[in-house]
């Protein structure tokens, strides 16, 4: 496996092959991977001839409270990790080569960007946005891989593709989890034990809004209230959203007559979790809930 930090260099690795006509594939992450990226990994792995791994901790969707300094850099692991799932390339750039002095141009996002996780965090999109389109440039794959764990980013990173004709397909993986349902995520390590027990309550949450829906309800108001009353049993979880929406715009949804998405995110000690669940409700009779063993 080539370790590549120069974006001059990944993009010549990249030239030489794109001539060939080998497929490149990309996961992009920031690294302290876990089994959810190992799955990512593998999935494109099976969909590409040549992998990159991206690993950058990118500051640009980090606000100024938020958690860049602290933010894991297991990077020998993260690299072993590569190294056994026979990733070709690790392309780990630094800030200083993303983000040369005197850059300038950032992408902006369509108002779905501002709803839900862009509220919490206002200028975190236009920062995913700007360094996804930055590693498209510079590596260009055919396909990136993205975890349905941060589904509004899923969302706006397939408008992003779409709206300046980006030509990478897209393809988003479902959320692995531990035992309990707790979604996987690199942040999961700042939990402490307790914490890390109660985590799971939003996933039960998730999980008592697509139940409501299989047993036939539709009213939007009543599966958000089945979620809101999972997690107020937790009192150490604070609420930041609990909603039933559309899964392509993301809007609210009054009632649920086809697929919807159920989003939530709350706040634990100093944690925010995130969470989703795919719900498809084709007909009474036979509805299906993707994300239930
Ligand atoms: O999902 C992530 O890990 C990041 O937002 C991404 C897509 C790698 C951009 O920095």
């Amino acid at each position: 496996m080539k370790i590549i930090r120069s974006p001059n260099a990944m993009a010549a690795w990249s030239e030489g092959f794109i001539r060939e006509g080998v497929k490149i594939g990309l996961v992009p992450t920031m690294g302290a991977l876990h089994e959810g990226h190992r799955a990512l990994i593998r999935e494109a792995r099976l969909r590409c001839d040549a992998l990159v791994v991206s690993i950058f901790v990118n500051p640009t969707q980090f606000g100024p409270q938020e958690d860049l300094a602290q933010y894991p850099r297991p990077i020998s692991q993260d690299q072993a990790l590569c190294r056994k799932e026979g990733v070709d390339v690790c392309f780990e750039p630094t800030v200083k080569t993303m983000y040369p002095s005197g850059f300038q141009t950032m992408v902006t996002l369509p108002a779905i960007a501002r709803r839900w996780e862009g509220e919490a965090r206002p200028h975190h999109f236009s920062g995913v946005a700007t360094v996804v389109t930055k590693l498209f440039g510079i590596v260009r794959p055919l396909i990136a891989l993205f975890g349905q764990k941060d589904f509004q980013q899923s969302v706006l990173v397939r408008q992003l593709v779409k709206d300046l004709d980006l030509g990478v397909e897209i393809v988003v993986h479902p959320t692995v989890r531990e035992a309990d349902g707790l979604a996987l995520s690199s942040r999961n390590i700042y939990l402490s034990p307790d914490d890390r027990i109660r985590a799971a309550t939003l996933y039960k949450s998730l999980r008592a809004g697509a139940g409501v829906i299989r047993e036939g309800m539709t009213d939007g108001a009543t599966v958000q209230n089945a979620m809101v009353q999972v997690v107020k049993k937790e009192p150490t979880l604070t609420i930041d959203y609990l909603a039933v929406c559309d899964p392509t715009t993301l809007e609210p949804l009054s009632y649920v007559n086809s697929r919807a998405v159920l989003l939530g995110a709350v706040q634990l000690g100093a944690v925010r979790l995130i969470d989703n669940l795919l719900v498809a409700f084709p007909r009474r009779s036979s509805s299906r809930i993707e994300g239930f063993s």
